[in-house]
């Protein structure tokens, strides 16, 4: 594992944005690995600043989706489809035909999780998956206690993570849904390269956990002590509780 310290978020965006970059020039159709949440913002305007100048052509590029809710719909605005779309895609110049993601409203949800790894790994799989964490140590939606091997999955937000979500929902908790389908953290671990960013100083304690702790359930993120090729941006708040 590979820790980067860098002085801000932006100079976090710039070192991941250019190493995305870098990935695209080499396999112009790769197929990236994006999150939601405000960490990775930074990542995706220094990527998106790097298209409109021509440094780097990502039309042929692909995106998969790390976790999107159940139940609502694929255009309601909150949806990480919708704000992948808004955020990722757009920005980025990549058409909606080159990205995949997990069907949060299909009938069968499990049969869509199902569907969903076996989508990634008919796509050749993860090149790169940019990874923000919880202040728990959660990845994707993997909450502590998930299991290191679980794959794609249904699982319940913790009360938690709904008031913290509750900020894209106008501030209104019972619009949060209850469930999401999350990419697992053995699925997560298939990427051939794993790119964990976290910033500020409340991110400090998981950062710890994930990089000297032992590899435990109970920090998810921590099961990136176990892949060959993961690497850790962090800013120096985030870093701050490292020996
Ligand atoms: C979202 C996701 C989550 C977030 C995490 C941190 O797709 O995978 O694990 O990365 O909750 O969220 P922020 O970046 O908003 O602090």
């Amino acid at each position: 594992m590979e820790v980067v310290i860098v002085p801000d978020a932006k100079a976090g965006g710039e070192l991941i944005a250019e190493a995305m970059a870098q990935l695209i020039r080499r396999k112009p159709d790769a197929l990236l690995g994006v999150a939601t949440g405000s960490t990775p913002l930074p990542v995706y305007e220094a990527l998106a600043a790097r298209v409109r100048s021509g440094a780097v052509d990502m039309t042929r590029a692909r995106v998969a989706q790390l976790d999107e809710y159940v139940g609502l719909p694929a255009d309601h605005p909150e949806s990480y489809r919708s704000v992948l779309r808004r955020e990722v895609l757009e920005p980025l110049g990549i058409g909606m035909a080159r990205f995949t993601g997990p069907d949060g409203t299909a009938e069968d949800v499990q049969g869509a999780c199902a569907a969903y790894d076996k989508a990634l790994a008919d796509a050749g799989g993860v090149d790169l998956q940019l990874l923000g964490i919880g202040t728990d140590g959660h990845i994707g939606f993997n909450e502590p206690c998930s299991s290191l091997a679980s794959r794609t999955r249904i699982k319940t937000l913790t009360q938690q993570t709904r008031i913290d979500n509750a900020r894209f929902f106008g501030g209104d908790i019972d619009q949060v849904p209850h469930h999401v389908i999350t990419q697992g953290i053995g699925t997560i671990l298939e990427a051939r390269h794993l790119v964990l960013m976290a910033t500020g100083e409340g991110k400090a304690d998981a950062v710890a956990a994930t990089v000297e702790g032992p590899i435990a359930a109970v920090c998810p993120a921590s099961a990136l002590q176990l892949h060959p090729h993961a690497t850790i941006v962090v800013d120096e708040a985030a870093a701050s509780k490292l020996k």
